[in-house]
């Protein structure tokens, strides 16, 4: 599948049965890693771009920032954070918009997006999200990412996430379109990009983030403690 095909909206489909396997104990196992990154939230305001059913957006009200704000391309995982705030209210907002086009929702001092930029369709639009999140950061904000390893070889036996199955399609000229299939009945499939690490830091930097650091994420699960991830890094953007 090219990268081009990949559906903004993919979620809408999966909604509940993604969220189910996302809240299975060890299946967000960059987890751990987004905490420390994340660091103290106390009083912060957070903005949480590709939020899906809020994980990160209650984590961060959890943590005692002053405000979260969780944003999403897809109707189905903003009804389902919603649905998770009324049956469990932290003060978390969420709204329905694509990252690619994203309005200034106010000033905040962090953003996070796990798992956004792997669904950039091309460089010019995960250009555009970088855009979008830095005009909502106040003046020393920072972004805390979580994406596809730009290093991450679908054709690696050793090199395979825990958890799911990935396949590839021919590598492009900046990175290659992945299909990844978690293990569950019926089985969740969902269509993303491994982007080289040029193809972040360069939209980061056009966007006017100037200090760019990437983070190894490693495994928290008891058979594979410590190891670094293969399939996932994080990206630290001031
Ligand atoms: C793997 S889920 C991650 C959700 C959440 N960050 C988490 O870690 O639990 C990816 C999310 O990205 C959203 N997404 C994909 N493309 C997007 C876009 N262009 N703008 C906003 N959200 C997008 C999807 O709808 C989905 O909810």
């Amino acid at each position: 599948m090219a990268a081009s095909e990949q559906e903004p909206a993919q979620y809408d489909a999966l909604g509940e049965r993604y969220a189910g396997f996302k809240r299975t104990r060890g299946n967000a196992p960059e987890e751990p890693a987004v905490r420390a990154l994340l660091g103290d939230l106390s009083g912060a305001r957070v903005l949480d771009v590709a939020c899906g059913f809020g994980r990160y957006t209650r984590l961060a009200m959890e943590a005692g920032a002053a405000r979260a704000e969780g944003v999403d391309v897809s109707a189905e995982m903003v009804a389902l954070a919603r649905q998770e705030e009324e049956r469990s209210p932290t003060g978390a907002v969420y709204h329905r918009h694509d990252a690619t086009a994203l309005p200034v929702l106010g000033v905040f001092d962090v953003a996070v997006a796990v798992w956004l930029f792997n669904y950039a369709e091309d460089p010019g639009r995960m250009a555009d999200m970088f855009r979008g999140i830095r005009a909502n950061l106040a003046p020393g904000g920072r972004l805390v990412a979580v994406t596809v390893h730009p290093g991450y070889d679908p054709a690696d036996p050793d090199r395979q996430p825990a958890g799911a199955r990935v396949t590839a399609g021919r590598p492009g000229a900046r990175g290659t379109a992945l299909v990844v299939e978690f293990p569950v009945e019926p089985p969740v499939v969902l269509a993303c990009t491994r982007w080289d690490a040029d193809v972040y830091e360069q939209s980061a930097r056009q966007a006017g983030f100037t200090d760019l650091t990437w983070h190894p994420v490693r495994n928290p699960a008891p058979e594979a403690p410590g190891r670094e991830d293969p399939f996932t890094a994080a990206l630290v953007c001031a």
